[in-house]
């Protein structure tokens, strides 16, 4: 069978899995059962996941958990969060835990603005653009009212158009530089809107102006996209304890802990390798909450990460210092999120996550999104700092394994019973369930 075809998206469901099956996994027998198994009985549930991209075939599952006890500002929280990997959500609740008997986290919104540009090409004189521009700005923001008047009424909108030359980095370049408020929306839609209007405006009105020569009048509109690159929608979350509070019953001083800590952080600071690994922790807390919130987990990462190297080498997201005997420990980080709009109305479970949270404005979200990457960023370089990062890792991962081997109940139970006390390895359990077994 040819492995191309033109008007798969007409197909039925059932006819696209039966293509599929029948292209590329016609060896498998149980294919087709393994696709249809996650449709929902609930047949208007089930539409309503189809249709939220294209060529849905079936449902993909990533278990939906939550970690309680976090004080964030004094208000305590059960923070959802959907992820796969096994030992995140453990570790949000040991963090949230720890804090929660040392004052809780304290999170500041530092600042919300979002940003947009129309990228454009002009080959005439600079002086002639810039007249044009302040003439034509009132129009810009006139012409987009009806794209507005809701937002403004709100207290949101456009905050500022600026035109930016970018004509030494590629001759003829320039923008028109956006800056929005979007209040508890992310934002994508609205601001892409504006700008498309702004493009339209732009181009029109030039062929008009008086100060342009003939061939002036032309601009070559290239794009008009938002940016995911945030660094002024940013968020601040700390925790913090006087050292001797950061103590154990494992015999570690609250000061060497707190040391050790702070050099953990300092190589992420002067070392990308580190770096990378250190903000992946960070973003392991981040995404899962971004996820469960029904938030743009893409958008999130790639400001997050040009944020991270807004210095010129890619560094940490976190930091800490030991200071007059307190140890704090804090982050700052640019994340437009919105808990209006987009998935946040439509996903019964995204809804459900939202509500667990109190309903929260885009700003208070902002503050829990941040500390869930604060919390897991403190559990990881605990472990990594202390005992290892292995010993938690396999305690969690052990689940995984028993399951790869179809171990029962009754295994599972003997098995998590026995390594209680025992490191777990890949080895180590296989042995012991084939022992158990045999
Ligand atoms: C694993 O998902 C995340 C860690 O590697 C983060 C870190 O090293 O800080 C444990």
């Amino acid at each position: 069978m040819s492995e191309t075809i033109s008007g798969f998206s007409k197909l039925s469901k059932s006819e696209k899995i039966d293509w599929i099956v029948n292209t590329y996994l016609s060896k498998n027998d149980k294919a087709k059962q393994i696709l249809t198994q996650y449709w929902n009985a609930d047949k208007k549930l089930q539409q309503l996941h189809d249709e939220f991209i294209e060529n849905t075939i079936t449902n993909y599952y990533l278990p939906l958990g939550v970690a309680p006890n976090f004080l964030i500002n004094g208000k305590a929280y059960t923070i959802p969060m959907a992820i796969e990997e096994s030992s995140v959500v453990a570790a949000a609740s040991k963090a949230a835990k720890f804090w929660l008997d040392r004052g809780g986290f304290k999170t500041k919104v530092i600042s919300t603005k979002k940003i947009g540009q129309v990228h454009f090409k002009f080959g005439g004189k600079f002086e002639h653009l810039v007249s044009y521009f302040t003439q034509v700005k009132p129009k810009l923001i006139e012409d987009s009212k009806h794209i507005t008047a809701n937002m403004e009424k709100r207290g949101g909108g456009i905050l500022d158009i600026e035109l930016r030359n970018k004509t030494q980095d590629i001759e003829g370049y320039y923008q028109l530089h956006v800056s929005f408020e979007t209040l508890n929306a992310m934002g994508a839609n609205f601001i892409n809107s504006c700008l498309e209007q702004f493009a339209k405006t732009f181009k029109n009105e030039a062929l008009y102006f008086d100060g342009f020569s003939e061939d002036e009048k032309y601009i070559d509109i290239v794009m008009s996209i938002l940016s995911n690159y945030v660094p002024d929608c940013l968020v601040r979350a700390e925790v913090s304890c006087p050292v001797e509070q950061l103590s154990e019953n494992n015999g570690v001083s609250g000061a060497s802990f707190a040391n050790k800590f702070v050099e953990a952080v300092k190589i992420a600071e002067v070392e990308p390798y580190r770096a990378v690994t250190h903000n992946k922790g960070i973003m392991n807390g981040i995404d899962a909450v971004i996820l469960a919130t029904g938030n743009d987990f893409r958008a999130v990462e790639a400001g997050v990460h040009a944020f991270a190297s807004r210095n010129g080498s890619y560094s940490s997201l976190s930091h800490a210092e030991v200071k007059d005997g307190i140890f704090t420990f804090w982050m700052e980080i640019p994340l437009a999120l919105g808990t209006v709009g987009g998935l946040t109305g439509l996903h019964p479970l995204v809804k459900l996550a939202l509500e667990l949270l109190d309903k929260p404005s885009a700003k208070e979200l902002m503050q829990i999104v941040a500390v869930a990457g604060l919390a897991q960023n403190f559990a990881a370089l605990r472990s990594l700092t202390t005992t290892g990062i292995q010993q938690g890792h396999m305690k969690m991962h052990l689940m995984n394994i028993l399951n790869q081997f179809e171990a029962t109940d009754t295994e599972k139970q003997k098995i998590v019973a026995l390594f209680k006390t025992k490191t777990v390895t890949h080895n180590a359990v296989v042995q012991t369930l084939e022992n158990l077994r045999n």
